[in-house]
């Protein structure tokens, strides 16, 4: 048969097989933001287009090229996130958030969506774990900001990344540094990309990551903004590397790094590893103290970032990190014949109410093939109830691994039975294991 459509190009589905990888990073990513005092905000898909336009850059690529944006119904233009910056910004402003005292520390979880042409690791709807913070100049804020998303990598237990951070200055500094790098780029002006001739007069250091090999291949020689840094900046910035030398975590300066969004000023930072590939910056961020100003605010500078959880999980595959399956189903009970079957429905309902996952039969198949299903979900136990075990008010229940069986009773000790079936199975193996280290 054919299907009337597929997913669209740059898409991916997760399906239930997988689900337990995401769900285990994500986890991991809630643990440890919590730990620096970061809480959840969520904001909606799809916001009015100029608050991106505006917030991330008129002359940005994801601006001027990727954005997926639509009139509605009643003639108002939307456009789908493509990032989670400026939606979270807009929230803390819309609720005046900076009223209930600073920093203000917001994480999140968003899909984006960015029409970009799809790669290894390079999608059109992507997601991102984030975390923002607000109001704090203080490079301190910067460095744990960092040290947020190493902990994560380091739980992840994610290896062969590099982190690589930069200061962009402040409007002040940048104003004398555009006026470098556009003397350096007028002596290009035949060669650059038309989007490139006209960021020269706007915003020159947006050709610095023009995705043009010809463009970025000239950006190599251009002025490095480290050498205009004002004193402020200058100290700053040293000031970030003082704490991330105390923390211990390691980092190069990397003075090519621009970040493609408009709102980034002072410390910027990427994460970069070699193994995927290309798209090899797994999380990207920095400081952005104007953008709340630009959206209407008052001066409150900020910062944070955002990790790409595609690229995490490419690495980590990569990388051969396994990830724990904690969905596993605690117990399969196969049945044979319709008494059978309602006791099982019974005492499935048992056990879940002492929140363990248990399955049974609820397409009809014969015995040999509910056990294959059980075994194909890797069930840690099972048990089979047919009109013996009724009559008996016992059956046996199988340690699918070892083969170990235990007897229980089906009546209301079942549960008590399980458990301690369970506990003391659990602890034979401890013991086991115990005794092969001692030896
Ligand atoms: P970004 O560098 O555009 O920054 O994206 C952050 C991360 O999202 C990237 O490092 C990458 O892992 C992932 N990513 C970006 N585009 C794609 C794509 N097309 N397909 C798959 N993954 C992708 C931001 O979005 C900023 N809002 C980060 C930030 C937060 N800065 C301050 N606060």
């Amino acid at each position: 048969m054919a299907l009337i459509t597929k997913k669209i190009k740059g898409t991916e589905d997760v399906l239930p097989k997988e689900s337990y990888r995401w769900q285990f990073i994500e986890n991991v990513m809630r643990e440890e933001s919590g730990k620096f005092g970061f809480k959840e905000i969520r904001t909606p898909v799809f916001e009015h287009t100029e608050l991106f336009a505006r917030g991330v850059g008129q002359t940005t690529d994801v601006v001027q090229k990727e954005m997926y944006t639509f009139d509605t119904k009643g003639g108002e233009s939307v456009t789908l996130r493509p990032e989670g910056t400026a939606g979270a910004a807009r929230a803390v402003l819309e609720h005046a958030l900076e009223n209930e005292g600073l920093p203000i520390k917001a994480s999140y979880f968003v899909s984006c969506y960015r029409y970009e042409k799809p790669q290894a690791g390079r999608l059109r709807e992507f997601h991102q774990f984030g975390l923002e913070e607000y109001g704090t100049q203080s490079p301190v804020a910067d460095a744990e900001l960092i040290c947020a998303a190493q902990s994560i990598f380091d739980r992840l237990q994610i290896q062969q990344l590099r982190l690589e951070i930069n200061s962009i200055g402040c409007p002040e500094c940048r104003a004398e540094y555009h006026k470098a790098l556009k003397e350096y780029f007028e002596g290009y002006k035949d060669e650059l990309c038309d989007t490139c001739l006209s960021r020269l007069e706007k915003n020159p250091m947006r050709i610095l990551d023009c995705k043009s090999p010809i463009c970025s291949k000239i950006a190599e020689g251009a002025p490095k903004i480290t050498d205009y840094l004002c004193e402020e900046c200058e100290e700053h910035f040293k000031s970030v590397q003082r704490y991330l030398d105390s923390a211990g975590v390691k980092y190069t300066v990397n003075p090519t790094i621009v970040r493609g969004l408009d709102y980034y000023t002072k410390t910027v930072f990427e994460f970069v590893t070699d193994c995927i590939g290309a798209q090899g910056t797994v999380c990207g961020g920095g400081r952005y103290d104007g953008l709340i100003e630009e959206l209407g605010g008052k001066h409150l500078p900020s910062l944070g970032f955002a990790m790409g959880l595609e690229r995490l999980l490419m690495v980590m595959d990569k990388q051969g990190i396994e990830i724990p399956d904690f969905s596993e189903c605690n117990l399969y009970i196969a049945t044979m014949g319709e008494s059978a079957k309602e006791k099982a429905f019974e005492l499935a309902m048992t056990l879940r109410e002492s929140s363990m996952t248990v399955e049974t039969d609820v397409v009809g198949r014969g015995l040999r093939a509910q056990m294959k299903y059980a075994d194909k979900i890797g069930a840690k136990y099972s048990m089979v109830l047919g009109d013996n075990e009724l009559e008996q008010k016992k059956a046996v229940i199988k340690n699918m691994n070892s083969g170990k069986q235990t007897t229980v009773r089906l009546d209301e000790n079942f549960l008590e039975d399980f458990i301690i079936m369970e506990t003391t199975d659990e602890d034979s193996s401890d013991i086991a294991l115990g005794l092969q280290k001692d030896e």
